[in-house]
């Protein structure tokens, strides 16, 4: 039976994002091999000393790294996450060979599984990105809304998130995008929450949808619900991190986001960033700007344990 990697793991308090290049030379990428192969064993060591902390690490590959490391077949729909470019703004296309989304209840658990990560991996690879990500209130992102509300659940986060029989050599598996927002929240917060709801398509308190005819149409729920000409909808599994540091006056979301098809990601930002209509684009980025974006295959995690062998 194929085991998926912990993508489907509930939102925790706690996350660390490791973004990771790999050194030049054919050592750096068996060593990095390596560190994969021995991740669940890594996971397993460090989890065990809180297992109701409930210590997770997805690994995911860049298309680039992908080669680099293995040999054989690639994931189907594996490629670098393209520049898009609105007429106001830009998703961001950055360097990126492997992520490492670690998560649990505690962070002392993810500092830990971090750098061991990175230790490991010394000389080999070296961390691009490094952001440690915690809960908010209420689920809340730094806007002050609740984050992740509409994430499927059961069978439908399974069917959203995971590979099923259309790529076989790689079912369980999943892409995963990443993306750092800046906020400005001092312009934001000169905004009225009704401004703020309409940007958001929800209420700020209650968190209840607003009516789709009472908001406008670049409300960010209407641009990143994706349906096909036949009625179906496509979601995708989210779990943002607030993250920031109030003395560099830094505040951001890390936008992190599970498919089984990275088109329907892409899709979102193409509606986010160039609008639907082009133009009618989501006015959460006049007040967030993406500095880094990344796309990466998560295989399953008996890939992993084959790797180990
Ligand atoms: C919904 C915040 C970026 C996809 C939401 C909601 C909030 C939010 C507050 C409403 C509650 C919920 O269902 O979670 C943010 C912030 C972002 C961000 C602060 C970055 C600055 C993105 C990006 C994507 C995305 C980059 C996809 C590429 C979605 C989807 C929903 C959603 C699919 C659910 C829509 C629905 O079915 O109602 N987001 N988001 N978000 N967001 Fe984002």
């Amino acid at each position: 039976m194929i085991e998926p990697q912990a993508v489907l793991a509930p939102l925790s308090r706690a996350a660390f994002v490791l973004v990771v290049t790999i050194d030049d030379g054919a050592d750096a990428a068996a060593r990095t091999r390596d560190l994969c192969g021995d991740l669940p064993g890594l996971v397993r060591s460090v989890g065990f000393r809180d297992l109701e902390a409930q210590l997770s690490c997805v690994v995911g590959f860049g298309a680039a790294a992908w080669s680099r490391i293995f040999d054989g077949p690639k994931p189907a729909r594996l490629h670098a996450l393209p520049l898009i470019r609105g007429a106001k703004h830009e998703a961001v296309s950055t360097p990126g060979d492997l992520v490492f989304h670690i998560r649990a209840t505690r962070p002392d658990l993810c500092f830990e599984l971090a750098t061991q990560i990175l230790s490991r991996l010394d000389g080999a690879a070296m961390a691009v990105d490094e952001t440690q990500g915690f809960r908010f209130f209420d689920f809340r992102d730094l806007l002050g809304y609740v984050d992740g509300t509409e994430n499927p659940t059961g069978p439908a986060s399974v069917q959203a998130a995971l590979i099923g029989s259309e790529d076989p050599d790689f079912e369980g598996g999943s892409y995963l995008v990443v993306q750092k927002y800046l906020h400005d929240l001092a312009a934001w917060n000169t905004l009225s929450v009704e401004q703020q709801n309409n940007i958001i398509g929800r209420d700020k308190l209650s968190n209840v949808e607003l009516d789709d005819d009472a908001i406008p149409s670049s409300a960010h729920r209407l641009l990143t619900t994706i349906k096909d000409a036949d009625g179906t909808e496509h979601k995708i599994m989210r779990d943002n991190m607030p993250f920031g540091s109030p003395a560099k006056g830094e505040f951001g979301t890390y936008f992190i986001g599970y498919a089984a098809r990275p088109s329907v990601i892409e899709q979102m930002l193409r509606n986010m960033f160039i609008g639907d209509p082009a133009g009618n684009y989501d006015r959460i980025l006049d007040f967030s700007r993406a500095v880094t974006g990344n796309l990466f295959f998560v295989p399953s995690k008996t890939f992993l344990d084959a790797l180990g062998d």
